[in-house]
């Protein structure tokens, strides 16, 4: 995991808030010498950042400038965007610099001007769609467990997150976006997409401790991403939020993650396993490792060399049974119930 020195920096856009600060020191933890540069409006939080972190800077975003405000000469390795540009205008430019580009804040129901930038320069850089449940190391995760079966028959994911891991004004304005309700979840059912609304949208499950949930389907890119990468017929993401006062006596934010895989198994038998993963931590923690961990394999400082200019899930760059390593390492409980 050498780096070369010349290496250009990084630019996290939206590298001070809740997610990017996080997945700044998790790429600086993972890459002591990767040049990272913070992007955001507010200079002097950028700036503590960077001072804390070495080997980094910040800089002023525009996001209203094709430019993104950035001066001619300016060069990246990558670009990565943490927060909804509506705009698109920091992917414009990461394919003008023909550099790696990360989107992280898109809905399934939001990447149609993704896919059509793509689509218009597709040999300009290396698109990477990361709106997944905590940065893709949900999906990626579940393909590991999925390696116990020799064909999928459906896969079942819950999570219940404490009702204050909101994240910051970016992560609520997104909440706000999806709770108006434009588009009802994804979910595939018996081989069919369905936009689920009522009773669809809806799922009772057991969390770790047996608590009874009811969870509503969420409209997140592992949906459809698991529906590539496995034969699975039934594929949906069911979201519950514990309230702060049912959380046990000195015991802070945290979050569980259920996948319940159905199938025939490698030696032929049909079954079921529950896999759990628990995470002592608010959720920018997991998500921001999956950033961390996308970026260096992006830029082929882990994993095989740097990424050619393609359109990809994480599932398509990430080795699952490296990413569990990983988060294993990092602290999070990952448990076969
Ligand atoms: N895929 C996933 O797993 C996942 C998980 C969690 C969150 N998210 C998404 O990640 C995003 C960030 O969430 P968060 O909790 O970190 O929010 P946050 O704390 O509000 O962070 C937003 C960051 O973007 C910067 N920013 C905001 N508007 C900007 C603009 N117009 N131009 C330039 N910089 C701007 C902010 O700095 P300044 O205010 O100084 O500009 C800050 O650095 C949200 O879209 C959220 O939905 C995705």
């Amino acid at each position: 995991m050498s780096t070369n020195m010349k290496q250009k920096p990084v630019l996290i856009i939206g590298g001070s808030g809740v997610v990017g600060s996080r997945a700044a020191r998790a790429l600086r933890w993972l890459q002591p010498k990767l040049p990272i540069t913070i992007g955001a409006r507010d200079q002097l939080k950028a700036n503590a950042l960077a001072r804390e972190l070495g080997g980094a800077d910040a800089v002023k975003i525009d996001l209203e400038r094709q430019d993104l405000g950035l001066p001619p000469g300016a060069a990246y390795s990558a670009v990565v965007t943490l927060l909804k540009d509506d705009s698109l205008r920091s992917m414009k430019y990461a394919q003008a610099q023909g550099v790696p580009y990360i989107s992280f804040s898109d809905f399934v129901f939001d990447i149609g001007p993704a896919v059509a930038h793509y689509i218009h320069k597709p040999a300009s850089a290396p698109v990477l769609f990361l709106g997944h449940f905590l940065g893709g190391t949900v999906t990626l995760a579940t393909l590991h467990f999925a390696r116990e079966f020799r064909k999928l028959h459906s896969i079942e994911i819950s999570a219940v997150f404490d009702e204050e891991d909101v994240g910051g004004p970016a992560a609520q304005g997104d909440m706000e976006r999806v709770a108006k309700g434009v588009p009802n979840p994804l979910i595939l059912e018996d081989g069919k997409w369905i936009w689920a609304h009522g009773d669809d949208a809806v799922r009772g499950f057991k969390g770790v401790d047996g608590t009874q949930w009811q969870g509503r389907a969420y409209p997140l890119l592992d949906v459809p991403s698991l529906a590539a990468a496995t034969d699975a017929r039934s594929i949906r993401l069911d979201f519950a939020l514990r309230p702060a006062a049912s959380r046990p006596r000195g015991q802070g934010i945290s979050h569980e993650v259920i996948i319940e895989l159905t199938g025939e198994k490698q030696d032929g038998t049909t079954g079921r396993v529950r896999h759990e993963l628990v995470d002592g931590d608010a959720h920018s923690g997991l998500s921001a490792r999956g950033v961390a961990l996308a970026v260096e394999r992006l830029l082929g400082l882990a994993g095989g060399p740097p990424v050619a200019p393609g359109l990809y899930n994480p599932e398509g760059l990430l080795d699952p049974a490296y990413v569990i390593e990983r988060l294993r390492e990092s602290g999070t409980r990952i448990q076969r119930a």
